[in-house]
């Protein structure tokens, strides 16, 4: 390192604020400071601005209708539809031969649809997923890694209002048969295989293997994405996605007309208990969110090239690679594989060629991109970026300085977006165009949010101290309820802080944070049974079932731990059962039944064979005390437990 660089480091470590750089104001899509005001004084009446960003066909009655809080109404009787949004209305704008999707395969082929290729291929599988019996309001499942047909499918159907339900690729059979079943979804749409580190993956065996367990019948389709590369056969009831096309060609569907209200999708995502949460998003509401945050905060254009490196399996690719950016007409970039194939530089590469100005990744992308070295991102020319964000976890301020600095030249700000499933879009985060930027801190609640930090009783915690995260207003993205399950969706969101009988709402994310004296929050993590490895929320509780199934473990406790990368990773504790010994064998079959109920990126790090869990006089397993062991903590006092002897037994175990 050349003495200058080591004094911008230095001086980079020791900075605490950043302003955002005046040429990005300049052009910035917000940049007037009163819009927090303007959005408290006139509230809920300022969210037309978020509406504003869609063409209705029919005008809402009420911006917010709270008579049924918590289950809000959002744009009331206002009529759209979202594959219109997202494609006829640039099209008829003159956007035609606007490029709608680059996308990049791993392999290095590329595909561009402009929107009027994106429209002409959505007419016809809206036209084909007609002819296959999907009516409006029957729940389609995608389970398809990043190719084009993936987000084709989801707007198909949003054209013809049926509700999609991505089920993440990396996820296993097990869990796209308990999704399917759950939304009684009848219909497939899904792929032969894809590349990974160039090789082949065979998908359509575990898609297979999930319809098996599905409890009624089902009618899928196939998009064939590997060619000669994978032999396999079509089933009973299973088609060809080409095929479908082509006997489609040239067809086009009316978009039909959808309420405010009517469900746009279900995103399944984990929480405390073992079955996953169906969250369920409207076209209104969601909507209007996604474009209005891809327009404030991610300060989108029409004529940008924008990437987020997301998969469109998490809610984060809904948001913020298909609906946000195509309802504003720009270009997204969608990348099939790993940041690492052919070789470390494949972002960057991919960045310079398509001359993004917009990158939005994670934290635990950038922690790794840290570990490989400046001399990748130093061969290209990186100068067309403008801003750049990041989601899915809290980021470190090293990590944060480093992208400042080697990505975006100290010439981007960086918005850190806090935000989950639920809550559709972007929530808490600075607007670039107007605060300063303070590495590790996620912002202010964005104008119209009202975040904010609680004791356990409810009260507002001094600056500086943590507490619970809370949110104590509704907002168009927010989540309606959870599939077939009200209660759950009160229980889950809304009793810890809201009191029914005054009607006095509070929505509780189940995230720890602190704030400052300016109204920054740190997001600090979640405080129910969720850890979340590399960005992706998983359930603690989904895990232990999976490892108490096998045979040969009496007890098992799952928890999250520190990890350079994955920000946390997955540590299991588990008691052998009698006649059975903690070696290679039983933990070989705890990884696999951890791999097959949930999928690869739920795999231990570490599996602790002890026989007796760490608890508590009344009989619970001390969870703190199991996390601050993986994380390599110094650990607080162990008078409470029943059995303080097992903590330095297990202690041991780790270090060997
Ligand atoms: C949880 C939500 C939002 C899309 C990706 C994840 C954590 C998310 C941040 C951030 C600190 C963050 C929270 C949240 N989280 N973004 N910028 N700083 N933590 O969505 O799977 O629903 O997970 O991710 O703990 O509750 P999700």
């Amino acid at each position: 390192m050349s003495q200058e660089d080591a004094e911008l480091e230095a001086r980079l470590e020791e900075q605490e604020t950043f302003e955002p750089p005046e040429s990005f104001v300049e052009q910035a899509n917000v940049s007037d400071p009163g819009i927090y005001e303007e959005f408290e004084e006139n509230w809920p009446e300022c969210w037309e601005r978020a509406a504003e960003c869609l063409d209705w066909e029919e005008p809402y009655e009420e911006v917010l209708d709270e008579s049924a809080a918590p289950t809000y109404r959002w744009f009331t009787d206002g009529k759209l539809n979202a594959s219109y949004n997202c494609l006829d209305r640039h099209v008829e704008d003159g956007a035609k031969n606007r490029a709608a999707i680059k996308w990049e395969g791993e392999l290095g082929e590329t595909r561009t649809y402009t929107y009027g290729d994106l429209l002409t291929e959505v007419d016809e599988f809206a036209a084909a997923l007609r002819d296959l019996g999907v009516e409006e309001d029957d729940v389609v499942t995608m389970y398809m890694p990043m190719i084009p047909e993936l987000p084709i499918a989801m707007l198909a159907c949003a054209r013809i209002g049926a509700p999609h339900s991505v089920v993440f690729a990396g996820f296993s059979a097990d869990a796209l048969a308990t999704r399917m079943n759950a939304a009684d979804s009848e219909y497939l749409v899904t792929c032969d295989g894809y590349y990974r580190r160039g090789d082949a993956l065979d998908h359509i065996s575990k898609a297979n293997e999930g319809l098996d367990d599905v409890d009624h019948e089902t009618e899928t389709v196939v998009v064939d994405r590997l060619g000669d590369d994978l032999e396999h056969s079509l089933a009973e009831r299973q088609q060809g996605y080409g095929e479908l096309i082509e006997e489609h060609a040239g067809e086009t569907v009316e978009p039909v007309t959808r309420d405010a209200e009517d469900m746009l999708f279900l995103m399944y995502t984990s929480g405390t208990t073992g079955k996953p949460k169906g969250v369920k998003h409207t076209t209104g509401g969601y909507l209007s969110y996604a474009a209005w945050t891809s327009h404030s905060v991610l300060d989108l254009e029409p004529e940008d090239t924008y990437w987020c490196s997301a998969d469109i399996g998490w809610i984060t690719g809904h948001s913020y690679i298909l609906y946000g950016p195509l309802s504003l007409g720009t270009t997204t970039v969608m990348y099939e594989g790993t940041p690492d194939y052919p070789d470390k530089d494949r972002f960057w590469e991919i960045l310079e060629k398509n001359r993004v100005d917009v990158f939005y990744t994670a934290p635990t992308a950038i922690r790794a991109f840290m570990k490989w070295g400046t001399e990748y991102p130093e061969r290209y020319d990186l100068s067309s970026l403008r801003l750049l964000g990041t989601v899915g976890e809290p980021i470190n301020p090293r990590a944060w300085k480093w992208y400042y600095e080697h990505i975006g030249n100290e010439e981007c700000p960086i918005v850190d977006t806090w935000w989950q499933t639920e809550t559709g879009g972007h929530m808490i985060t600075t607007l670039p165009g107007i605060a300063e930027m303070k590495p590790g801190s996620a912002g202010p609640g964005l104008p119209g949010i009202d975040a904010t930090v609680v004791d356990t009783t409810g009260e507002e915690v001094d600056a500086g101290k943590a507490g619970y995260l809370t949110v104590q207003k509704p907002w168009p993205g927010m989540l309606r309820t959870l599939y077939r399950n009200d209660d759950r969706f009160v229980a889950e969101y809304w009793e810890e802080y809201s009191d029914p009988d005054a009607d006095d709402w509070v929505y509780f994310p189940e995230d720890g944070a602190k704030i400052d004296d300016d109204g920054y929050i740190t997001v600090l993590g979640r405080v129910d049974d969720v850890v979340n490895v590399s960005g992706h929320r998983l359930g603690t509780m989904e895990i232990e079932s999976a490892a108490v199934g096998v045979e040969g473990v009496a007890e098992a406790a799952v928890v999250g731990g520190d990890h350079d990368i994955k920000g946390e990773a997955v540590y299991v504790y588990a008691i052998p059962e009698d006649g059975y010994e903690g070696g290679e064998t039983l933990e070989e079959a705890v990884v696999d039944s951890i791999v097959d109920s949930i999928g690869p990126i739920a795999k231990p790090e570490e599996i602790i064979f002890t026989p007796e869990l760490p608890k508590t006089r009344s009989g619970k397993i001390m969870r703190r005390l199991l996390e601050d062991i993986a994380s390599g903590n110094e650990l607080g006092t162990t008078s409470t437990l029943r059995n303080p002897e097992v903590v330095d037994e297990i202690q041991q175990q780790v270090q060997e």
